[in-house]
Order: C-alpha cells, then structure tokens, then sequence
C-alpha cells in the first residue's frame, strides 16, 4: 500500500503543516480552479473574472458568477480527503491546515481551524470599504447587492489575481512552516504564489515535504514522498494506516 511508506514519518512528526488546493475538492465534484467553466461560463476564463478590474468593468457578472460557483460549492459534500484530513488532527500532536481553496469543505468535514489563504466563497464583503456581511446578501434586484453598512456594492471575500493575501492569514501559516517538521503539499499545481512558496519553505527548513497530486508539480523534484494519488483515496488509507499499532501497518503492502 502506497500510503504506508509516509506513516513512519508521520508518527515521528511533532508538527504537521497541511497546504491543500483544488484538487483536494475535485473528487467532490468541485472543478479545479483551471478546469473549463460548464454552461453560461464556459465562454468566460476565470482568470479574466477573478480581477477587481473585471469587477470595476462589470460588477453585475462577477457578482453572477460567484453566485454560480458558490451554489456548485454549497450543493458539493466534502469528500473521503477533507474527512481524513479533520481526522489526522486527532492523530498528531500537531496540526496546521492551510488552504488555497475558498470552498469551505475541509470546516464542513469537521476540521476545527482552517487558514484561508485565499479566503473563502461562503462569505461577502463590500468592494468600496471592505464590510464583511454577516450573510449571504439575498437575491435582490440590484445586481451586486449593496452593503449594509456604507451602500457599497457587494463581492465575494475571496482573493483576485493583482489582489494581496490577507496578512494575518499569511502571516500565521508562514510562522507554521517555520515550526514544522513535516509539510503536506495536496491537491495543488504549487504554482501560485506566495502559496507555493510555502512548501519550498519546508523542504528548505528541512522539513520532511510529503506531495499527494497525481501530476508532478515544481515542488515535486523537493519532495521526500511523492504519492501519484488521488487525495480522497490515499488519505483514508493512510489514516487507516494511523490507526493500527505502529509497526503492523507498515508491514502492510
Ligand atoms: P490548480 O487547478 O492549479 O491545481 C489543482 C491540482 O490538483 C493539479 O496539480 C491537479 O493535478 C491536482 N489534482 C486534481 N485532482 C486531484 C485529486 N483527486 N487529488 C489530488 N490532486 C488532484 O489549483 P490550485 O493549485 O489550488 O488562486 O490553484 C492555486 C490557486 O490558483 C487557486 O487558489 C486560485 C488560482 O489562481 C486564487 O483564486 C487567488
């Protein structure tokens, strides 16, 4: 069993950091941020959307397709990954999650403590002074809504390309890798940055770096374990692994 080869690892480690991006969603049906749009927004490229200039040209489609994609989020269950990954919480001393995704599954999984790098769908904010809505604005006929507060318009408290990283969030995942002395890299083509900076952080701390992505990705040649699964497969297998006594699940094969 593939999985078995990381957990001697894994029960060394004192602190595991986890770095998760879209592909740890994909097996729940959520499409990887680079996947073709379906339907409507299949004409659109989300790196043409995902912009405070789309926004400032055209408000009201942003606000649409965000309202689409949070649907597709909202409809989706967290899958066997996210499920795995709120377990091997219970399993490790200790354990940063960190997310590249703005989907919300690794909290529905149950994962107590989630560092949104690149924030999250399931909350809005106005554009002009940054209010954060207590809900989900209601379908209104004024398309974006206006915020509450300050009747700005209203958009997703995501991150957009040309747009900074929430620095507390930043802040508290770098000083988690710094302290880490073993850093999971799942789900994510670690091409983004400054995310995919983190799992270079590790390896060069010394950290050991174990990658769970079917493609190889430029963190790949700084790996220690380099898992060509699925994450809702193999990260059951390895928390199946956890469970056992030290020493059987190793001889496992
Ligand atoms: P990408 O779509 O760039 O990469 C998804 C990765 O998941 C790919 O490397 C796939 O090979 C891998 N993958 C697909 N299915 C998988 C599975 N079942 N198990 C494990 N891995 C699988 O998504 P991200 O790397 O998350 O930023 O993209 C990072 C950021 O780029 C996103 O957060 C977004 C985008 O710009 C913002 O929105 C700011």
């Amino acid at each position: 069993m593939v999985a078995a080869s990381v957990v001697p690892a894994i029960r060394r480690a004192r602190h595991v950091v986890v770095m998760t991006g879209a592909g740890t969603s994909a097996e729940s049906g959520v499409p990887t941020f680079r996947e073709a749009q379906t339907g409507l927004w299949s004409q659109y490229d989300p790196l043409q959307l995902a912009t405070p200039e789309a926004f400032e040209e055209n408000a009201a489609l942003v606000w649409d397709w965000y309202v689409w994609r949070r649907n597709k989020v909202l409809a989706a269950e967290p899958n066997a990954g996210h499920l795995a990954l709120a377990e091997l919480e219970s399993l490790v001393p200790r354990l940063t999650l960190i997310t590249q995704n703005v989907d919300g599954l690794h909290q529905r999984a149950g994962s107590p403590h989630v560092i949104e790098l690149h924030g999250s769908l399931l909350r809005a904010r106005c554009f002009e002074r940054g209010h954060l809505a207590a809900t989900w604005p209601a379908c209104v006929p004024q398309n974006p809504p206006r915020c509450d507060v300050c009747g700005g318009r209203m958009r997703p408290d995501v991150v957009w390309f040309h747009e900074s990283l929430p620095t507390a969030a930043l802040q508290e995942a770098e000083q988690a890798v710094l302290a880490a002395d073993l850093f999971f890299s799942i789900g994510t083509s670690s091409v983004v940055y400054p995310a995919a900076g983190l799992g270079m952080l590790a390896s060069e701390r010394g950290a050991t770096v174990i990658e769970i992505n079917p493609s190889a990705t430029p963190l790949t040649p700084h790996a220690d374990h380099v898992l060509h699964e699925p994450s809702g497969r193999v990260l059951p297998d390895i928390i199946a692994c956890l469970r056992d006594p030290p020493g059987s699940a190793e001889s496992r094969r």
